[in-house]
């Protein structure tokens, strides 16, 4: 029987977005779509309270990349993949971090006003930025509840220094010298195997159940876990990259958002993505029964995230 208390849905869209549905991707009950907008203006469509769940990966904050994002300025700035001599992303610098935290401040803020009490936010975070994530959400007014680890097999990405040795104008025995003392050793990165993602929360409104009775959000679906499905859920989740990755070098694997919105949100729940990229929490979304509606920057990508939602979840 339908909660009375729980606000209908059809009430959260504006018209335009309740068009974009019906004409998108609209079937067996559940809408998905994906607007190309930046999402610090597109969200402020968005009503209050009508968010269930936040799920997403903000982009790395790349070296040199302004806070427009344009990926087309950045690859044609620098060699691709490559900046400043370290592949993307890889070059580290304490403003880089602080920037991240500077651009996610007003995000979280418009997060915190549409989702709805006791509603979780779930921020993929690159590992040694994620305290500024977490300050961003804090500040916001997210409860910080934890922190999970996706985790996956990454390759290594320590540099050896020894080419560097090698092309310094020395005398050979002062470069046997230094590679003696040297030793191997390399850059301070350990192989990745995991990636953070900080679980915050929107404070409730009374008693865990009245906020669920009112708004089904705040408590947590352990019943049937899609991932280690004998197990009750932890917080290191295990999760192949994926292999097809539809135009998109940081795609997230399917199954892991697929798991996330199992257990942190109520079956029809609309699970919003700010940062949508390739569009998988999309799919994720309308696979476990629930609405979405993402936003992405770039338009072939937000045209590609719409395409791959609809040839995966309709057809
Ligand atoms: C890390 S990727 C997300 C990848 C995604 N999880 C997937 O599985 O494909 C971040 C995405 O955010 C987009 N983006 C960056 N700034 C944005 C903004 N202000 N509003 C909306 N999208 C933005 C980028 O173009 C990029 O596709």
């Amino acid at each position: 029987m339908k909660n009375e208390n729980v606000i209908d849905d059809v009430d959260l869209f504006t018209a335009r977005q309740q068009k974009l549905f019906r004409s998108s991707v609209a079937h067996n009950d559940l809408s998905a779509i994906i607007e190309n907008e930046d999402c610090r203006i597109g969200m402020k469509q968005l009503k209050e309270n009508s968010i269930s769940l936040i799920l997403t990966d903000p982009p790395y904050f790349i070296d040199g990349m302004g806070d427009d994002w344009n990926t087309q300025k950045l690859k044609a700035r620098v060699k691709p993949g490559v900046i400043g001599s370290l592949p993307a992303g890889m070059k580290f610098s304490v403003k880089q971090g602080q920037e991240l935290q500077k651009f996610l401040t007003p995000v979280a803020e418009e997060w915190m006003r549409v989702i709805r009490p006791g509603g979780f936010c779930l921020v993929f975070s690159q590992n040694r930025l994620a305290h500024r994530t977490a300050i961003a959400l804090e500040d916001a007014g997210f409860e910080i509840r934890d922190v999970l680890i996706w985790r996956y097999e990454g390759q290594a990405k320590a540099f050896s220094q020894d080419h560097f040795i090698r092309k310094r104008k020395i005398s050979a025995e002062e470069k046997d010298r230094l590679l003696h003392k040297i030793g191997g050793r390399k850059t301070p990165q350990l192989k990745p195997q995991g990636e953070m993602i900080i679980l915050g929360q929107a404070p409730r409104e009374g008693t865990f159940v009245d906020n669920w009775d009112k708004w089904e959000t705040g408590l947590i679906d352990v019943n049937n876990p899609l991932i280690n499905a004998s197990q009750f859920p932890g917080t290191v989740i295990p999760s192949n990259k994926p292999k097809e990755r539809y135009g998109h070098m940081t795609a997230k694997p399917v199954d892991l958002l697929q798991h996330l919105i199992r257990i942190f949100s109520a079956p029809r729940a609309l699970v919003l993505d700010s940062f949508a990229g390739s569009g998988s929490t999309g799919v994720a979304a309308i696979l476990e029964g629930r609405d979405f509606i993402g936003y992405e920057i770039e338009s072939e990508m937000a045209s590609r995230a719409q395409e791959r939602i609809k040839v995966t979840c309709y057809e």
